[in-house]
């Protein structure tokens, strides 16, 4: 028997204005996707913005349907509408934002677990870590360097 460490860390940022260009420049297309959210029921607007290799920026927002379970999440819209028009490419980094009509969302809003699962077979085919970069509508930042560091054990195509 014995015990491991699981070790992770993570960067945060009080506010907008200590972030890099790149990714105060890619929170803005998330902020912008967000506002573009069809979030009827919930009322909790999510807008994720990716960064390419080659410089493209591809958004998405999440999208609800009157029938709950259907609806998807921002960062699988975005990660989807990527993967399908760009199979070849490599993301950098994603940014991820947060707003509600019924609630300031003032702390930083995590991608939910079957999104990092999803996210996670992008991460591992393209070989290199993508970054992520969350927050709620206001409030503090967090940046990881990678993708795996927020799923410990993950679960992935070498077990099948
Ligand atoms: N949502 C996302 O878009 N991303 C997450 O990581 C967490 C939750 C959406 C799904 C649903 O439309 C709304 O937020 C409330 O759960």
């Amino acid at each position: 028997m014995k015990e491991i460490q699981i070790n992770s860390s993570a960067i945060i940022y009080e506010d907008l204005s200590e972030l890099s260009k790149e990714d105060f420049d890619l929170m803005q297309h998330a902020i912008e996707a967000r506002k573009k959210a069809y979030a009827p029921y919930s009322k909790f607007n999510v807008g994720a913005a990716l960064l390419l290799h080659n410089g493209k920026v591809i958004t998405g927002n999440n999208q609800e349907s009157a029938a709950y379970p259907s609806g998807m999440c921002a960062e699988r819209v975005a990660i989807w509408k990527a993967g399908s028009e760009f199979p070849d490419m490599i993301v950098k980094k994603i940014a991820i934002t947060a707003a509600s009509s019924e609630t300031k969302v003032n702390k930083p809003v995590g991608p939910c677990g079957a999104c990092r699962q999803t996210l996670s077979e992008y991460e591992i085919n393209q070989k290199q870590p993508i970054e992520i970069i969350f927050m709620g509508e206001i409030g503090q930042i967090i940046k990881t360097e990678s993708l795996l560091s927020l799923l410990p054990f993950s679960f992935d195509s070498s077990y099948l």
